[in-house]
């Protein structure tokens, strides 16, 4: 479970989370908001790049800002970016090997074959990256993701480009993550397209927002079709929120969404 209490992230005078309370529990968490309303900055401050003005992040019970950035990747949080990270000259197999991992020797080798396998798309281990296709590179994204164990996936608007087909594929891979890995995974987007098409609708039942308490909402109507994992979609930086979405994201001090404001503000 993560638990991220009263974050705020400031760069100048931009004001990018103000205030942010979420909880985010096992299964794949969807977090949307429009551009500019700060989840690449909360995936930021996960992954260390960023450290917040105030606030804390508790994960499984580890405080989370106190690691230092490297020790988070042994900790077990890997990500994906919104730019492609995967190196075009090495093969997959190598792209994918570079990520830290606790196992060594064999066990090694054997967890970086099952992460390509994992996530399918005719991916050859020992095809060089940049002969692969933009879906194909995604993939590999993800297979850097799910090896070594990780802990914590976070995936940063993963299908961001991709034709549909892809985009359909990639989503299936992602809802599979983790009963994969066992890993807590946030899927950022932008809207409610990329975690709908992943064939689960994200909207489904309107959390009651209590002031200045997280909620947690969950997709409902769609678990009988889709028993494990269950969906949650928080929205970040909402100035107005989509009829059915699921908004759980408030403000102890003034009782509203937080990076609603912060989100009016950072709009670009
Ligand atoms: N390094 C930075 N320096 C200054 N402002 C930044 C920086 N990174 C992000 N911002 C600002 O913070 C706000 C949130 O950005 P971002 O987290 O990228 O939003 P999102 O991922 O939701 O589109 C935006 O207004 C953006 O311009
Ligand atoms: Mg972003």
């Amino acid at each position: 479970m993560i638990d991220v209490k009263d974050l705020s992230v400031k760069y100048g005078g931009v004001t990018s989370l103000d205030g942010m309370n979420l909880r985010f529990e096992a299964g794949v968490c969807g977090l949307i908001g429009p551009n500019g309303a700060g989840k690449t900055t909360f995936f930021n401050v996960l992954s260390g790049f960023v450290r917040p003005a105030s606030g804390g992040v508790t994960a499984f019970g580890d405080d989370l800002l106190r690691m230092t950035h490297y020790r988070r990747a042994r900790w077990g949080i890997r990500r994906t970016f919104q730019t492609e990270q995967a190196i075009s000259d090495l093969t997959v197999y190598d792209n994918v090997a570079m990520i830290h991992s606790k196992l060594r020797g064999s066990a090694h080798r054997d967890d970086i074959m099952q992460s390509i396998e994992f996530v399918g798309g005719g991916i050859s281990p020992w095809a060089k990256v940049g002969s692969l296709t933009a879906g194909q590179r995604r993939l590999v994204e993800v297979a850097r993701a799910v090896a070594g164990k990780p802990r914590l996936i976070l995936l940063d608007e993963p299908a961001a480009g991709l034709p549909d087909g892809e985009t359909r594929h990639l989503t299936g891979v992602i809802k599979n993550i983790p009963s994969h890995t066992g890993a807590l995974t946030i899927l950022v987007d932008h809207d409610m397209a990329l975690v709908s098409s992943s064939g689960r609708p994200a909207a489904g039942s309107s959390s009651s927002t209590r002031r200045g308490r997280p909620t947690t909402a969950r997709a409902t109507s769609t678990r009988r079709r889709w028993p494990a994992p269950s969906v949650r979609t928080e929205v970040c930086g909402a100035a107005s929120r989509p009829a059915n979405a699921i908004a759980s994201s408030t403000s102890p001090r003034r009782g509203r969404a937080p990076d609603a404001a912060s989100g009016r503000r950072c709009a670009r």
